[in-house]
């Protein structure tokens, strides 16, 4: 028998800020119930690996023993990144590859999962597989996870994008240019989409448009042609574009300019790709406060022996209800089910999405 007074916790894919203010919260909450923790280094890998160390430690005070966090926990809620590390784990694809950290798992109370899509299916197969409860927490500056308004690190991820757009703009208008400025998302538009409206850009091109490369040219060309007009007087052009779009950045701007050419020669048109810039940067408050509230009903729901399930951030109707009414639990099938369609856009959450850009399209360029 195992030491059943222990959750296991990890960090998984992509890294997002506020996966360590996670972290906290899961272990002063649990060492509030008198619950050790143990961070698993390296995400799926290190619990292949038996890579752990211990986040809580037994104190015996005069009134008796007591579990408390680590004293370093305190500090980690406000680094972006994750202290415990992450990978992407290749051998977690198949049973055979999981079964070491499925006997892993014997040994503890139970699991929570921080991370994306793909690290809430590995949890997901997990949970069917081992006998203590497995709970994700949805972590992914994307915001594709289903079942959760926002997942930790967007706020975050959004914040650096608005940040670095006043900054291009800044020079942009000193220059007269066109930036074309490329935001991660992998498939899903979001990022672009919400920053776009935040920063002001005069057009936003996201995959979600499902449209052609001449199309998203075009679009381009027309957003630039608009505002260097004669007489409009406007100094800068700012298009956003997510990376889910598959024409490369550099390749766009090349054919805009070619395009341009014949009726605005002197317009320069530069590329700014973002890239892991986005994913970076100290956690907002937004998801320092989601990833705390989180974090608490994670610890909840293993210690009710909840397992399979996500904790969603305002997620849709039909959760499993926790004290905090902003925190549902959800399936973890069903969470992974809405994640597909909200990158292949039959969900419902992409459709408002898409409706609500098209509602603004015509006003961002004004
Ligand atoms: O899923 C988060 C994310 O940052 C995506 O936006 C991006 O496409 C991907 O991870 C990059 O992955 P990696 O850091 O492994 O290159």
């Amino acid at each position: 028998m195992g030491d059943h007074r222990t959750i296991a916790v990890l960090t998984s894919g992509g890294d997002a800020p506020g996966m360590n203010a996670a972290i906290r919260a899961i272990t002063k909450v649990a060492a509030s119930r008198g619950v050790h923790v143990a961070g698993v280094v390296g995400g799926y890998t290190g619990l292949l690996e038996g890579t752990t160390r211990a986040l809580t430690h037994e104190v015996t005070t005069a009134s008796g023993k007591m579990v408390v966090p680590e004293p370093e926990v305190d500090a980690i809620a406000a680094l972006g990144g994750t202290v415990l590390g992450s990978a992407r784990e290749l051998r977690f694809l198949t049973a055979a590859g999981r079964a070491p950290a499925v006997a892993a798992l014997a040994k503890f109370a139970g699991l929570v999962v921080i991370g994306g899509n793909g690290s809430l299916a590995g949890a997901h197969a997990l949970a069917g597989e081992c006998s203590v409860p497995v709970v994700g927490i949805p972590a992914s500056i994307d915001n594709d996870v289903g079942c959760s308004s926002s997942a930790i690190g967007v706020d975050t991820a959004l914040n650096t994008i608005v940040d670095a757009c006043d900054k291009i703009c800044d020079t942009a208008r000193a220059h007269r240019r066109a930036f074309v400025v490329e935001v991660m998302g992998r498939e899903c538009g979001y990022l672009a989409m919400a920053g776009a409206i935040a920063v002001g850009a005069d057009a936003v091109l996201f995959r979600e448009q499902g449209r052609t490369e001449e199309a998203i040219v075009d679009a381009a060309v027309q957003a630039i042609r608009r505002a260097f007009e004669q007489g409009r007087g406007k100094q800068r052009v700012l298009i956003l574009k997510a990376e889910g779009v598959s024409v490369p950045c550099t390749r766009l701007v090349r054919l805009v300019e070619e395009r341009l050419l014949s009726d605005l020669p002197g317009v320069d048109v530069r590329a700014t790709v973002l890239g892991h810039l986005v994913r970076g940067g100290n956690p907002s408050f937004q998801d320092r406060m989601i990833a705390g509230r989180l974090g608490l009903a994670a610890v909840a729901a293993v210690l009710e022996g909840a397992s399979d399930v996500m904790v969603g951030w305002q997620g849709p109707a039909g959760g499993v209800p926790t004290g905090d009414p902003a925190v549902a639990r959800f399936a973890l099938e069903l969470v992974l089910r809405e994640s597909a369609a909200l990158v292949d856009g039959t969900s419902a959450v992409t459709r408002r999405r898409v409706q609500m850009m098209e509602l603004v399209e015509g006003v961002l360029g004004l």
